[in-house]
C-alpha cells in the first residue's frame, strides 16, 4: 500500500490532512478504476483537522464537547442545596461536645473552613425550616428526574451521609465514591466533558497517527480510558492505537480496568505506576 499524505490549508485558521491509502497501480487499464474510488472517496473518507498543525489556542475548539449543557442550564444550584443540608448537620456535628478535634488541623480544618464559609455565604439556608426541607425535597426530584442527575445524586449522598464518619476517619472517601459508583460517575454524571474532550483530542492524534501508544497515568475506575478507547476505535472493532497501557498507584483498580476493557485485550497492558 503506498500512502499519500494530502495537506491543504482551507484557510488562516484551520488546517486540514487527508489520509487516502491507495493501491499501486501496475495496469493502466486500471486507471478508470482508480478515479472511479477516487471520487468515491469523497463519500468514505473522514476529513478531520490536523492537532498537530492547529496552534495550540484552537485545539480547544476543535476537542471541545459542545453536546454539554451549560453551566447556566445546569441544576448548580439545586445540587448546592443537597450539598448545604449535609454541610450543615456536619458542622452542627463538629460544633458539638469533643468533635472539633476531628478538623483540628490539615486538610481536615481547612475542609471545615471551606464548609463554614459555605455556609456564611448562604445566611438564609436552615435546614431545620420547613421551607428549607420542602425545597430540599424538590430540588432532590428535579436532579433524580435525569440519569446524569440521578448519578449525581447517588455520589452526594454517599459522601453526604457519611461525612461524619470521614472526619472521624473510620471510612475512605475514595472507597465510599467507588461504592457510589465512580465509573458510572465519570462516563455520565452531567458537567462531565473532561473524558469526551481528552479521547477526542487522543483521537485526532491517533487519525494522522495509526498505530500510536498511549500511556495513561491515574487511570482509576476507568472513565477516561473508556472514551479514550470508543474514539480509537475502528470500523472493524480494532483500536487504532498499537498499544495502551493503563497506570494507577493503586493496584486495585488494574484487575477491574483489565475485566472492563477485555474487548481491547490485544493493545491493553495494566501496570501500577506511582507518578510522584
Ligand atoms: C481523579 S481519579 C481518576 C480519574 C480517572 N480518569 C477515572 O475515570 O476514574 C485520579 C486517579 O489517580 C490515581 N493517583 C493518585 N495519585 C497517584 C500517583 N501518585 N501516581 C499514579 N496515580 C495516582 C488515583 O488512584 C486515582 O485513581
Amino acid at each position: 500500500m503506498e500512502e499519500k499524505l494530502r495537506d491543504c490549508e482551507s484557510d488562516d485558521h484551520h488546517s486540514m490532512h487527508l489520509m487516502q491509502a491507495t493501491k499501486p497501480q501496475s495496469d493502466s487499464s486500471m486507471t478508470n478504476d482508480r478515479s472511479n474510488s477516487l471520487e468515491a472517496s469523497c463519500f468514505t473518507q473522514s476529513w478531520r483537522p490536523d492537532v498537530q498543525l492547529t496552534p495550540s489556542s484552537q485545539v480547544k475548539d476543535l476537542v471541545y464537547d459542545r453536546s454539554v449543557q451549560s453551566p447556566e442550564s445546569l441544576p448548580m444550584d439545586l445540587l448546592e442545596y443537597v450539598c448545604l443540608s449535609y454541610m450543615s448537620q456536619t458542622l452542627t456535628w463538629l460544633e458539638q461536645g469533643d468533635n472539633l478535634q476531628y478538623a483540628r488541623s490539615g486538610h481536615w480544618k481547612l475542609y471545615m473552613q471551606w464548609i463554614r464559609r459555605c455556609l456564611d455565604e448562604h445566611p438564609s439556608f436552615d435546614s431545620k425550616d420547613l421551607v428549607a426541607e420542602a425545597n430540599l425535597k424538590a430540588a432532590r426530584d428535579e436532579i433524580a428526574s435525569s440519569e446524569s442527575g440521578s448519578v449525581v445524586l447517588t455520589m452526594i449522598d454517599v459522601i453526604g451521609k457519611n461525612l461524619r464518619q470521614i472526619f472521624m476517619r473510620e471510612t475512605e472517601t475514595l472507597q465510599l465514591m467507588v461504592e457510589g459508583d465512580l465509573h458510572r460517575f465519570y462516563r455520565s454524571a452531567f458537567g462531565i466533558s473532561a473524558n469526551r474532550n481528552i479521547a477526542e483530542f487522543i483521537g485526532l492524534l491517533a487519525d494522522k497517527n495509526q498505530g500510536l501508544s498511549v500511556l495513561e497515568i491515574g487511570g482509576g475506575s476507568g472513565g477516561t480510558t473508556y472514551n479514550v478507547l470508543e474514539r480509537l476505535r475502528n470500523a472493524d472493532g480494532t483500536s487504532k492505537a498499537a498499544k495502551y497501557r493503563f497506570t494507577d498507584v493503586s493496584p486495585g483498580f488494574l484487575a477491574k480496568a483489565a475485566d472492563k476493557f477485555s474487548r481491547d485485550a490485544a493493545i491493553m497492558e495494566f501496570s501500577k505506576w506511582n507518578s510522584s
